[in-house]
């Protein structure tokens, strides 16, 4: 992600005069709203081919960075909801993560959000199993939010408390199931058996996760087993967009922006570099973004506007084309069955589409609600973790540099 520090925070507080800061009372942030592909389970008749839900339900709590959210799972793979209230309006004017705005803000939202995920579930937290909640990577001052309110439930209830790696959470997301159990008039809830969930994963199974602070190949041996192939030596793909976004004068977040952008460009207009890394599992990004800077300075000099949309298409296109190309030579080369794709980045409509129109091997990419951050994710890795025994205490710390090597 594309962090802002105080300098660049002051220029636009300077701008926007210190008075308009954001304050509870009129707050940007436009509210909760039920992740798409999920929708809060409602009143409807018990239908022929559908069994009743019995199992073990995790509520799951997220704010590593700027979402604050919310979720309860059951089973590890079925949405009974998922709120995501999002902060990107917030941080937009910034350019970027602004860290002490996330944080409070998260302070403002994270009842609420958690309130209308129990709601949404139409469930108390006395039909609750545990409470899984992102311990780390992330921001510390946003990762202390979602662990604090975790551990008050916990104390308040009695419940067991999990701390989950976020990488490890992106993962799951790829378990998850997008239509959720339906509430019938009698107050059952139902899971509608004609429509099966997706098929899991296959082990072993090579992992590309790209958000905004990471990009890591990992081989998954088998359910909470990973082995770190590569990561990135620079920015992280996410960070990457963002930061070309910003220098070809796209929006904030640049992802989107730049998939926007590149509808209308050709991705060949530009000879961007692949850095190909050979011999080693690793990325790097920061050669490919120095060399999308040279190209804007070129152009600023002899034009008055840039082709943005070419650029943002050339960019993304040497993006694709390097995780695609070393997700599957990896996946060849540790002999995986599958490979699963996750983080904000797998949203990414160009990188799906060069996932799928391969044929070497099946891929997963979660629904693209549940790409960027969420809590479903998270109650998904906890329901992993709370089967296999983990259960975490009252003393647990956040962990904002903790690798997924270490869990
Ligand atoms: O996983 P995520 O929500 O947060 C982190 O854990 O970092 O990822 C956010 C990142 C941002 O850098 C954002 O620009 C990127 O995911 N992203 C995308 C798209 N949607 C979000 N990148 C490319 N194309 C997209 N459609
Ligand atoms: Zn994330």
């Amino acid at each position: 992600m594309r962090m802002v520090n105080g300098a660049e925070m002051d220029q636009v507080m300077n701008q926007e005069k210190a008075s308009s800061f954001p304050s509870a009372s009129k707050s940007p942030v436009s509210g909760t709203r039920p992740v798409s592909g999920t929708r809060p389970v409602s009143g409807t008749r018990p239908v022929s081919g559908t069994r009743p839900v019995s199992g073990t339900r995790i509520l799951g709590i997220e704010t590593s960075c700027d979402e604050t959210a919310a979720a309860v799972i059951e089973d590890g793979r079925l949405i009974l909801s998922n709120c995501v209230a999002s902060q990107v309006e917030l941080h937009a004017r910034f350019g970027g993560v602004f860290p002490e705005v996330a944080s409070r803000q998260h302070i403002r939202t994270i009842l609420p959000i958690i309130e209308e995920a129990l709601q949404q579930a139409h469930m108390s937290l006395g039909e609750i199993g545990a409470v899984a909640v992102t311990r780390g990577p992330g921001l510390p001052g946003s990762l202390v939010v979602g662990m604090n309110t975790a551990k008050g439930i916990v104390l308040g209830s009695g419940l067991p408390l999990l701390g989950i790696n976020h990488l490890e959470a992106h993962i799951y997301s790829a378990w998850l199931a997008a239509h959720p159990p339906q509430r019938t008039t009698a107050g059952d809830m139902q899971v509608n058996e004609q429509l099966p969930l997706p098929p899991e994963p296959r082990f072993p199974l090579l992992v590309l996760i790209v958000s905004g602070g990471h990009s890591e190949l990992i081989l998954m041996k088998g359910h909470l087993d990973y082995e770190r192939l590569g990561a990135t030596l620079d920015d992280a793909a996410g960070e990457a967009f963002d930061k070309v976004a910003r220098l070809i004068g796209l929006g904030y977040p640049g992802g989107p922006a730049i998939q926007e952008a590149s509808a209308s460009g050709d991705p060949r207009a530009f000879k961007f570099p692949r850095a190909w890394l050979e011999g080693s599992w690793d990325f790097s990004f920061s050669g490919l973004k120095t060399a999308v800077l040279r190209e804007v300075r070129d152009l600023q000099r002899v034009y008055d506007t840039l082709p943005a949309a070419d650029l943002a298409a050339s960019f993304q296109a040497a993006v694709v084309e390097v995780l695609v190309g070393k997700a599957f030579k990896a996946a060849s080369a540790f002999g995986a069955a599958e490979i699963l794709v996750a983080g904000g980045v797998s949203a990414n409509m160009a990188l799906r589409g060069a996932l799928h129109a391969q044929a070497d091997f099946p891929v997963h990419i979660p629904p693209i609600a549940l790409c960027t951050d969420n809590a479903a994710m998270v109650a998904s890795a906890g329901y992993y973790r709370f089967t296999a025994g983990q259960q975490d205490g009252l003393d647990m710390d956040i962990l904002p540099n903790w690798p997924l090597s270490e869990v």
